[in-house]
């Protein structure tokens, strides 16, 4: 079985939370990583301890599965070997030798050109000047890299042989899909597309062997980094929302003060993995989410955060224990977008989900 694991909004919606579930409960025999590179921030919880993986796949929480990161990702060796250190993957890990390495010329680049940090917003993490020059076809790759050396491997050859043997294959695809290059909202988006077809790619298997295909949203709609969020929340248009207004009342209850979308970002804890800068929230974005489960081809759906919204769903897992406001507002995602809700995330530790596969 082949599942790919994918943003549906603009990307943190919680993918590495649910892959380490997934990574608990199927054991996987492959994790492999997809994905644009270490623009991305999946954050995990293994034991307690928090990790904010940037290469390494958040499956590694699994430890018997064997992880991989496919030639479309682009590599930091510095970032990637600090976390196979600090995840202590050493044995098990492994990277294509055609992944694309980024340097620190293309780092300077991403921070210091004007378009790219000020209009795009970009996380400075030299993806996009990386993939520039790799289609123009001057950059080093992984196999160039005396550092890497010992973990390389030919990850289609891997993946596809173990599918042959009915092996349980895991893709963790990163961002999400309004940030893809071919069909968000460019020019604010990343460097490539996002979408699941990419991810396959990415891995190096074809589109036959994929079984399912798992898109991710959080209970409401966050973006870090330039560009439009339709349903942003401001002092403008929270009338037109009850349920957000209860929520600021919560959380000006609590003490948080400023204006009305500082107050929820710092009330439902948004803040960017990679950069920490603070994510703009909105309520759910239905338009954008059909758009992208269309593309995706999904066949499942995972929602994450309902716990931040919901506080009386925290760590519940077990269906009948969800409160009924909740659990109409997942039938209301269902019945928008067409797709059944089969893991419903309830805490950012890997065991807290409802899973109705
Ligand atoms: P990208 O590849 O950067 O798109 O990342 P991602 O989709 O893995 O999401 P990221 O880890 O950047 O952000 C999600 C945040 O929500 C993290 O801080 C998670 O710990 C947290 N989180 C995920 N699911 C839940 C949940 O159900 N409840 C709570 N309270 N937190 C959650
Ligand atoms: P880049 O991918 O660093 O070039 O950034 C391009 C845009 O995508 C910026 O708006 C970033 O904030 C956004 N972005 C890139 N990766 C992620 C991610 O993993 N999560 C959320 N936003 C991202
Ligand atoms: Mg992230």
């Amino acid at each position: 079985m082949v599942t790919i694991v994918v943003g549906g909004h603009f990307g943190d919606e919680g993918k590495g939370k649910i892959i380490s579930y997934l990574a608990v409960k199927d054991k996987p025999d492959i994790v492999a990583r997809a994905g644009v590179g270490p623009n991305a921030g999946h954050t995990v919880f293994k034991e307690g301890r928090e990790y904010g993986l940037r290469m390494i796949p958040c499956g590694f929480i699994n430890e018997d599965s064997r992880l991989l990161v496919g030639a479309g990702v682009l590599v930091d060796p510095e970032r990637f070997l600090n976390e196979v250190e600090v995840t202590g993957t050493e044995d098990r890990i492994a990277m294509d030798g055609r992944c694309a390495v980024i340097e620190k010329r293309h780092k300077k680049e991403d921070s210091a050109d004007e378009f790219l940090k000020k209009k795009v917003g970009t996380t400075g993490s030299g993806c996009g000047p990386a993939n520039a020059e790799r289609a123009h076809r001057t950059i080093r790759l992984a196999r160039e890299i005396p550092r890497l050396r010992g973990y390389l491997t030919d990850v289609p050859l891997e993946v596809n042989s173990a599918i042959d043997q009915g092996k349980e294959i895991l893709i963790e695809a990163s961002q999400g899909f309004w940030l893809s290059l071919f069909y968000g909202t460019y020019p604010y988006v990343t460097s490539k597309d996002t979408s699941a077809g990419m991810a396959a790619v990415d891995i190096g298997i074809g589109p036959t062997r994929v079984d399912d295909v798992m898109v991710i949203y959080k209970s409401y709609t966050t973006r870090v980094g330039e560009g439009p969020l339709n349903t942003l929340i401001t002092e403008k248009n929270i009338e037109k929302y009850p349920f957000w207004q209860d929520i600021l009342s919560e959380a000006k209850k609590k003490g948080f003060t400023g204006k009305v979308n500082d107050i929820l970002a710092h009330y439902l804890g948004e803040k960017g993995t990679v950069t920490q800068r603070q994510r703009r929230i909105g309520s759910f974005d239905f338009e954008l989410a059909r758009y992208s489960a269309m593309v995706n081809g999904a066949t499942q759906m995972g929602i994450t955060c309902l716990d931040k919204i919901f506080p009386e769903c925290y760590q519940v897992r077990d269906y009948d224990d969800l409160s009924k406001r909740a659990k109409e507002y997942i039938r209301e995602i269902e019945k928008e977008i067409g797709v059944n809700a089969t893991l419903l995330s309830t805490g950012p530790e890997p065991e807290d989900v409802v899973d109705l596969r």
